[in-house]
């Protein structure tokens, strides 16, 4: 019987040298082929680009090789807007200096697909200049390389492509967790497991380790009753297993089936523990979680050490989870998280004025600014107290229906 912590895929079943990662054997000997040409001076290809779907194994190359090659690990994960802001800084130190006790380093830049195209435009350029100083191999890893905001990336890195491993090779790599788990599992279960994830190994192992829960032996009756996997699991089931989960387990695994950023996710959980948490002890101690997180949070934030996100994520999940212990079960609905709404509204609310302020500004002859400071407020007084003046006002202003409704408030 498997017993539950920390989820396998980021523990005890995940590879910590090449040779123990399942199938794309190509992909790794070009990689490794690479890596190792950097013991003969700086290559032409001071990049790479590890790329195929999620769960194939692309980050763990990266953190496998630089253990057997004996290679200190830079980790970030791209995805984030704060790494990206200041990335040239980060990826052009780490790239500059030589580590402390003279070991090699690897850059590892993780999802650089999930740089978001507004708010960082620069991101790939200060990616491309660390690029082109480094003195230290870097790697990128991203699942769709093929966005054209990453153009300029895919002509400066070695590309090499990472896929979904078929049967062949994830079965005998799954047989081998099982025997050392002690878990029977009869073939057509595993084949089903394999299809149901397509070739997501996270996923696949994520599933199994949850139906070893308290069990020996798996049938194929028990991997359908999983279902197919609904890969966009939606943020209200993601907070279900927030919050009535049974196992830090389960509740961590959220974080796998969530679409949102953690930060979001974070928002979410704040929002709703207070409710779904009813008994004032369990409130408490959720909260005092989430406190912790925030903290976590907040020092990854000024310091960009990337370590610490996964304690950050075990209080926000697994601390939630836990401190359910006299909480009465029941559904209570899930609320939108009301900081977030206040500030979606905070900004319509804005964009709003200045386009009121423009439509003003260009019959009165004035600067928005001033249009918004001194007239906004009368006008907003006649569309609240007088209906029929206001009609004519809005026509000569141009207004459309949302202005209006703006302006009556
Ligand atoms: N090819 C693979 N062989 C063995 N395990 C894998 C493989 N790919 C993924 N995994 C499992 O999934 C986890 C996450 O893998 P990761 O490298 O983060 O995937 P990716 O970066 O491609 O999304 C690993 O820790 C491991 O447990
Ligand atoms: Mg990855």
């Amino acid at each position: 019987m498997a017993t539950f912590g920390i989820p396998w895929t980021q523990k005890k079943y995940r590879p910590r040298n090449l040779d123990d990662i399942a199938g794309n054997k190509e992909p790794l000997i070009s990689f490794r082929k690479w890596l190792s040409s950097w013991e003969k001076g700086i290559p032409k290809k001071k990049a790479v680009l590890l790329y195929g779907p999620a769960g194939t194994g692309k980050t763990v190359t990266a953190e496998a090789a630089s253990r057997d090659l004996n290679f200190d690990l830079v980790e970030m994960n791209a995805s984030d807007k704060r790494t990206t802001a200041s990335i040239g800084k980060i990826v052009g130190t780490a790239a500059g200096q030589s580590s402390l006790l003279g070991k090699k380093r690897l850059i590892l830049l993780d999802e650089v697909d999930g740089i978001d195209s507004r708010a960082d435009r620069g991101a790939v350029e200060a990616i491309i200049s660390a690029i082109k100083k480094t003195k230290w191999p870097i790697v990128l890893t991203a699942n769709d390389p093929w966005n054209p905001r990453l153009a300029p990336l895919r002509n400066t890195c070695l590309m090499i492509q990472f896929k979904k491993l078929g049967l062949r090779d994830s079965i005998p790599y799954l047989k081998k967790i099982c025997e050392k788990e002690s878990l029977e599992i009869d073939d057509r279960a595993l084949k089903f497991l394999v299809e149901r994830n397509e070739g997501d190994m996270r996923s696949i192992i994520n599933d199994l380790q949850t139906l070893s829960t308290g069990k020996k032996t798996i049938s194929y009756d028990d991997v359908t009753l999983l279902g197919w996997r609904d890969r966009k699991s939606n943020i209200f089931e993601v907070l279900g297993n927030v919050f009535k989960a049974k196992t830090c387990s389960w509740a961590r695994k959220a974080i796998e089936l969530s679409e949102v950023n953690y930060e979001m996710l974070f928002e979410w959980i704040y929002e709703n523990a207070p409710t779904q948490l009813s008994d004032p002890r369990d409130r408490a101690k959720a909260l005092q979680a989430l406190a912790k997180a925030d903290l976590f949070l907040k020092r990854i934030r000024q310091t960009q050490n990337w370590r610490l996100l996964s304690y950050a994520l075990d209080f926000m999940t697994a601390g939630v989870a836990m401190s359910r212990e006299h909480t009465t079960p029941g559904w209570v609905k899930m609320r939108f998280p009301e900081r977030i709404k206040l500030r979606a509204k905070a900004r319509r609310e804005k964009a709003l004025r200045t386009s009121i302020g423009r439509k003003i500004a260009t019959k009165c002859h004035l600067s928005t600014g001033r249009s918004i400071q001194y007239f906004m407020p009368y006008i907003k007084q006649i569309f609240s107290n007088k209906p029929r003046d206001s009609k004519s006002i809005a026509d000569w202003l141009e207004l459309d229906e949302e202005m209006i409704e703006y302006l009556k408030q």
